[in-house]
């Protein structure tokens, strides 16, 4: 039963399903994982027990149907060692993500020259925002597993460790507002009603990245730097 004084990340250890409802409300379970249920569904202007209520409802309804799968995923997840954990966010949201940014930086430019003339208003931003995720999102991924996955893999806790956790914490962070705005620039990634496919498509591929960025964000900062740091 989720209650609203629980942390964000807890719910989302507890009932991974309410990822996909805490995506359509907007509230923040990566880098605001931190903060009370109650105090995020406030800040969003949704009164929150009936919030609360309906979540509930809704998870115990989807109890019923197939979500074992993403369960017992989380429990494994939680149950890994640093290594093994490391090796699965790269081979999992690495590799994905790489494909997604490559897939969407051709499909970007495409629609960019087609649609230039009638929808330059949201391509000109949503060009910019997408290189600046592309170049964050690229040195990020390097940088955790040329230097700092491979120093925490070797090296238990210390001041160089947790500078380098926070560091990572930082950019996850500035990636997450970057997202926050591609959503916004994007309509919630509702493509414009003349859009040719390739406008759809390029829609769906960057709600696709958003959402394998947000939980990718969620297994490092509240499982791995959390084991890293001995709190869980
Ligand atoms: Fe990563
Ligand atoms: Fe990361």
């Amino acid at each position: 039963m989720i209650t609203g004084k629980m942390k964000i990340t807890d719910v989302v250890k507890a009932y991974p399903k309410a990822i996909e409802i805490f995506n359509d409300f907007h509230i923040d379970y990566c880098c605001g994982g931190n903060d009370a249920l109650e105090d995020a569904v406030k800040e969003l202007g949704i009164e929150s027990n009936s919030f609360i209520e309906l979540l509930n409802k809704k998870l115990a309804n989807q109890a019923h149907k197939s979500n074992k799968e993403q369960v017992l995923a989380m429990e494994r997840l939680m149950e890994m060692s640093i290594p093994d954990l490391i090796d699965y966010i790269i081979d999992t949201h690495h590799l994905k993500e790489r494909g997604l940014l490559a897939e969407i930086d051709e499909l970007i430019n495409k629609v960019f020259l087609v649609h230039y003339e009638h929808h330059q208003e949201q391509l000109i931003p949503l060009h910019s925002l997408f290189s600046d995720l592309r170049k964050e999102l690229q040195q990020h991924f390097v940088k955790e597993e040329k230097l700092i996955f491979p120093y925490m893999q070797k090296n238990f806790n210390g001041d160089k460790g947790i500078n380098y956790v926070k560091s990572l914490e930082y950019e996850h962070e500035a990636a997450g507002n970057l997202i926050k705005e591609i959503t916004a620039c994007t309509n919630d990634f509702t493509a414009p009603e003349d859009g040719c496919t390739s406008y759809r498509v390029l829609f769906q591929k960057l709600q696709e990245l958003v959402k394998d960025v947000y939980i990718h964000i969620f297994i490092e900062n509240s499982l791995l730097f959390q084991k890293y740091e001995g709190e869980i």
